[in-house]
């Protein structure tokens, strides 16, 4: 009974296990006593008034014994039930009832007889509440033609006809709740089997993924309940998978990353033990590029330990109102240089009058500077790249456009994935893929977004939406 599956099939079958007796007893009960009982006794009234009506035709048969014999050995013959003729005070004057033929001419104590004489009405007496002990009885006036009672006629029917269709009936009944009640079994069993399917294989494909297996996505059938653990499993999968995919990615950004610079790094040293150390201008040159080498590197774990950062908790933000357009200005002439150094044209258009700011101006730097870094990157010698900003209903925007590699619409999406890298941007070999994630979370975290308009081989355009109010 621990499983789910017994638990099922118990609370489909017990209430069958319950109601259905219960509907037995009460189903017979109610046509043994309400139909067949009840349509015998109507019965048994009706013969009563065809032959009291007969009765009251021969008024001289309530007057002479033989003849009143005659009557009941006649009529009394077709019926099923056994018949009595009392005169109006209550003696016996004919009967074709064994059990009374010597109590002939005498006063019977007959329940009910005063009342039917009295009222003139027909009366059933005992017509069977107790199944299988009673007998359904009828006695019935006979108006004479001076229109008074001249005598009563007492049907009475042991039932034994009516009984001995019980057995029957019940069998009937027994054999058709039984029926019902097995199919009820057999459809509850097969619910039950269907209902604890799918989440016996969510159980095992859980198991399984906890073993090492690869990931699988499990068919989202079954009830809605069943359906959304499903759902719910299925995202959970998806998402360990992106997770395996950052992981990987990661690790061979990380490889690839560390690798350039060490190499270079080591090839330098090795120079200058080799005796380029003699010489001064090669050795200035050798230690200024291994210098350049190791603030890669730095460069580089700044990032990771910013993407740790994120990764532990909400982003801490030091806000201080900052004047935007002196702010952007003076920030931009650092990039001017590094985008000049690489023969790209820089445009600027910074309006004086950006509104002042509540915000981390470093972060907003930062996640600014990675934007920039990417057009100046992904852009080759002699493209543009344009910096912009200004105001739209209560947003600032500030927008970063180049005439770059651009970005194949399918990916402008998964560029903000960390450690994602473009399949454009493979061919500039430095990355770790990681910047515009870390400036995504930088501008959420201001209350910002960042949008992307970009076409392969036309360019791209970054633009970074801040509040205004903040
Ligand atoms: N201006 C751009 N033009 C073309 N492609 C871009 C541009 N900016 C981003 N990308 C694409 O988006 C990818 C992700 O950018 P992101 O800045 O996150 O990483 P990265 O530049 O490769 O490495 P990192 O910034 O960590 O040094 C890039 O690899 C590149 O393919
Ligand atoms: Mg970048």
């Amino acid at each position: 009974m621990r499983s789910l599956r017994a638990r099922l099939i118990l609370s489909h079958v017990m209430p069958l296990i319950i109601v259905i007796p219960l509907v037995g007893v009460l189903l017979t009960y109610l046509l043994e006593t309400q139909v067949l009982l009840a349509g015998s006794s109507n019965e048994l009234e009706l013969q009563a008034a065809l032959v009291a009506e007969a009765a009251a035709q021969n008024p001289q048969i309530w007057y002479n014994p033989l003849q009143a014999a005659a009557f009941v050995s006649q009529v009394g013959g077709r019926l099923s039930a056994r018949m009595m003729m009392l005169s109006a005070d209550g003696h016996l004057l004919a009967t074709n009832d064994t059990a009374y033929r010597d109590q002939l001419g005498e006063l019977l104590d007959v329940p009910g007889l005063r009342e039917t004489v009295q009222t003139r009405q027909a009366l059933r007496v005992d017509y069977g509440e107790r199944p299988g002990t009673g007998a359904a009885e009828v006695l019935m006036p006979v108006i004479g033609p001076t229109l008074d009672v001249i005598g009563v006629i007492r049907l009475t029917d042991p039932l034994s006809s009516v009984y001995a269709r019980f057995p029957r009936t019940r069998t009937l009944i027994i054999a058709v709740l039984a029926g019902g009640a097995l199919v009820g079994v057999v459809a509850g069993w097969l619910l039950a089997v269907d209902l604890a399917r799918p989440l016996r294989r969510a159980t095992q494909a859980v198991s399984q993924m906890a073993e090492g297996h690869p990931l699988t996505e499990l068919p989202e059938q079954g009830p809605n309940e069943v359906r959304m653990l499903l759902r719910a499993f299925n995202t959970l999968t998806n998402q360990r998978r992106e997770l395996e995919k950052s992981r990987k990615r990661l690790l061979a950004n990380l490889v690839h990353e560390l690798g350039r610079p060490l190499g270079a790094l080591l090839s330098a040293t090795q120079a200058l033990a080799g005796g380029a150390a003699q010489d001064a201008d090669l050795r200035r040159e050798l230690l200024d590029g291994m210098t350049g080498q190791m603030q890669l590197m730095r460069r580089l774990l700044d990032d990771l330990t910013q993407l740790y950062d994120q990764a532990l908790g909400p982003l801490e933000l030091e806000r201080k109102p900052v004047a935007l357009s002196p702010w952007l200005t003076q920030m931009l002439t650092t990039w001017r240089e590094a985008a000049q150094n690489k023969n790209l044209h820089w445009n600027t258009d910074i309006p004086d009058n950006l509104p002042e700011l509540n915000l981390d101006a470093d972060r907003i730097g930062q996640a600014l500077g990675n934007i920039i870094s990417n057009a100046v990157k992904y852009t080759f010698p002699g493209g543009e790249v344009a910096i912009s900003a200004g105001t739209k209903e209560s947003e600032v925007w500030i927008r970063v456009h180049d005439t770059g590699v651009g970005i194949p619409p399918e990916e402008q999406t998964r560029i903000f994935d960390p450690f994602y890298r473009g399949t454009t941007g493979r061919r500039f070999p430095q990355g770790m893929g990681l910047g515009l994630s870390i400036a995504r979370d930088l501008i959420a975290a201001h209350g910002g977004r960042i949008e992307v308009e970009s076409a392969p081989g036309v360019g791209s355009t970054f633009t970074l939406w801040l509040p205004a109010s903040k």
